[in-house]
This record gives structure tokens, sequence and C-alpha cells, in this order.
């Protein structure tokens, strides 16, 4: 279901500018393999927080096809940035490497294959921003381990914290429980400012106070 009405929608990817051959090859591969990418809007928005904030070092959990990394490698290549992404499904990274490569960004992009709670451990450094866009159920637990990592000030981003509008309905599936469990953490985090942006599927901004 969709949170948003489809007239509105239909006006905001109809005003949006342009994406480059590459991006829209992609917005039309996700497309046709159902592959749920962020899309343009979401894709400007992160773009657009990333550079606002003067990010240089981000971390991404669920690299998919690698269109959100794109969006964010981009807006921090003028800062010469570098994006650490964590994904644990072989095929996807390997079409994310592709298109990685073919934006041009692969050498301010690293890729880790594998599960990322446990590899978010392993990390040693601190992040100004971090993006959760991977399974749903393990959000609430990407949050905990993910916060310890993101500087004083970084920006914490989650892609679908709506979740189609189940989590306002109180749905009981799996994905919605963890969903519902996330926000519920972090909008009771004291150390964080938070605000779920109702743009797509909702997009959670919370700044590390
Ligand atoms: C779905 C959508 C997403 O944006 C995502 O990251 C994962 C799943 C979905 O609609 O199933
Ligand atoms: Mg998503």
């Amino acid at each position: 279901m969709s949170i948003t009405y489809d007239y509105i929608d239909d006006y905001l990817y109809r005003i949006a500018a342009p994406r480059d051959r590459l991006l829209e090859r992609m917005e039309e591969y996700a497309d046709t393999n159902n592959v749920p990418i962020i899309g343009p809007l979401v894709g400007r928005f992160l773009y657009n927080l990333a550079k606002t904030s003067q990010s240089k070092k981000i971390l991404e959990i669920g690299t998919a096809i690698g269109y959100s990394g794109i969006w964010l490698a981009r807006a921090i290549a003028p800062l010469k940035g570098n994006l650490t992404t964590i994904d644990m499904n072989p095929e996807r990274i390997k079409i994310a490497r592709k298109n990685i490569a073919d934006a041009g960004v692969d050498k301010s992009v690293r890729i880790i294959e594998g599960s990322a709670l446990e590899i978010l451990p392993t990390l040693k450094d601190e992040y100004d921003l971090i993006f959760l866009d991977s399974d749903k159920d393990v959000y609430p637990e990407a949050f905990k381990l993910s916060i310890p990592k993101l500087r004083k000030g970084g920006l914490f981003v989650a892609d679908n914290a709506l979740w189609g509008g189940e989590v306002a309905k109180g749905g009981k599936d799996k994905d919605t429980q963890s969903m519902i469990k996330f926000n519920k953490l972090v909008f009771e985090s004291r150390a964080l400012s938070s605000v779920i942006v109702p743009l797509r599927d909702g997009v959670l901004v919370s700044v590390k106070e």
C-alpha cells in the first residue's frame, strides 16, 4: 500500500530533475525485476542531506543494486568522501559493483559482503551519515549497533519507516512488527532528534545530539 496520493506522487516524479542514463537504466531494471530501490525522490533527498551535512564518511546498510550508493557517493565526491556499504546478497553485490564502476565512483565506495549484524561491531570508524535500508527484520538490531558508530551531530537516515502505512495500523506480520519496534526504539532515544518524512515509504531522519 502507498502512504501518499497517486496524483501527488505523479506530480513529484514528473517535476523531478532528469537523471543520467545510468540511474534511469537502474530505475527501469529495478522496476522490471522487482528490486526495491529508493527511487529518484528519496535519492535526491539523500543527496541533499549528504551535501548539506558536508558528510565525508558514510555507512550504508543494504546495498541492493547500488542505486542509493551512487546518489550518496556523488553527493560526497567534491569533498573526496567515501562510502562503506554492506549487503549479504552476492548476486546483488555483483550488479552493484558494475553499476558503481559505471557511475565512476568505485574508488570511493567499499562494498562489504556479509551480515550487517556481524559486520557492524567490527567497524572501527565513526561516520557522518548512516543510511539503513536492509531487510526489515534486522532494523532494530542494526539501529542499536549503528548509533555508536555515528559521530555527534551526524545523521541517521532509514528508508521504509512507514512501511506502507502498516506501522500506523499496527500490522501483525514479522516485518511490520520489526518496523514498529524500530521506530519506537528510535523515538525513545534521547540521544537522537528524530522525524519521519512521509516521502515515498517514509524516510526517518535523526540527528545525534
Ligand atoms: C520493500 C521496499 C523497500 O524500499 C525496501 O528497502 C525493502 C522492501 C518492499 O516494499 O517490500
Ligand atoms: Mg528501502
